[in-house]
């Protein structure tokens, strides 16, 4: 297996008696996508927030790089190159596609040079969002305001305003939520495209888009892992089946 990129160990998040996520150790690697499957509140989200930083760990580590990150910052872990999408749509609905891009790039800018934001609608800064609507295949949108783009286009939107701000690593919740199978088809391309280069946590619900695009597969159920391996494994697990896929998977 690939070096990992970010991995935990024991990772646990309680709210008041609630293990929403309970000694989960996930490792990431270039080149792969790790999907993370499991029912309705099984803690897949609030994984993902323990990686981004968005909610502390009540206990256990998160190591990137080899550096223990367990305490630092969403913010931080952003600019170290941790990227991560919404379950729920997150733009800027006004502004242009191109220009909650540039936003999106300019918050992994030093931060001094925030003071220069205006100075900044500049090389780098569009650069990196030029680069990434392109790569997100949004490159003739860049003009239209977010919210006269489709869904589809929306969620395409996201994933290039995480690929604006230049990450290693992308946590990416349920991006093909509310799609339709011609847009689902893209987006699936488009992770696809994006695996070579970054190191992919995929929380999704679509059975089919998880099977054709993950390396490996997590299942969690009430906060722990139940199985965790490579696809054919997770398709043959009597405990998997049972606890959660059921007759989803032929
Ligand atoms: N901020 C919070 N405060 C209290 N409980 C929370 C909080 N966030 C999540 N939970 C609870 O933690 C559990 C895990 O929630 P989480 O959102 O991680 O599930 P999920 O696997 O992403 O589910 P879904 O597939 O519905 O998105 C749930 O019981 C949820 O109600
Ligand atoms: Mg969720």
């Amino acid at each position: 297996m690939n070096e990992p990129l970010l991995w935990t160990t024991g990772l646990s998040k309680r709210f008041g008696g609630l293990r929403a996520v309970n000694d989960v150790a996930i490792r990431l690697a270039q080149g792969q996508i790790h999907a993370v499957l499991g029912p309705n509140g099984a803690g897949k989200s609030t994984l993902i927030n323990l990686l981004s930083g968005d909610m502390a760990a009540t206990s256990g580590t998160v190591l990137y790089k080899a550096c223990d990150i367990t305490r630092a910052s969403a913010d931080r872990r952003a600019r170290l190159g941790i990227g991560r999408s919404y379950q729920k749509t997150n733009i800027f609905p006004a502004f242009s596609a191109m220009e909650n891009c540039r936003l999106a790039a300019q918050s992994r800018a030093p931060r001094i040079l925030h003071w220069f934001s205006d100075a900044l609608a500049d090389a780098p800064t569009c650069a990196a969002a030029e680069r990434a609507l392109h790569d997100a295949g949004l490159a003739d949108c860049g003009t239209q305001p977010a919210s006269a783009l489709s869904h589809g286009e929306q969620r395409q939107l996201e994933i290039a305003m995480v690929l604006a701000t230049r990450p290693d690593v992308l946590l990416l919740d349920e991006p093909l939520a509310g799609m339709g199978a011609e847009e689902a088809s893209r987006m699936v391309d488009l992770l696809r495209r994006l695996r070579d280069h970054h190191a992919i946590l995929l929380v999704e619900h679509d059975m089919d888009a998880v099977f054709a695009l993950a390396d490996v597969i997590t299942v969690m159920v009430n906060g722990q892992v139940l199985e965790s391996g490579p696809p054919e494994q997770i398709r043959a697990s009597t405990a998997v089946r049972e606890a959660y896929l059921g007759s989803e998977v032929a």
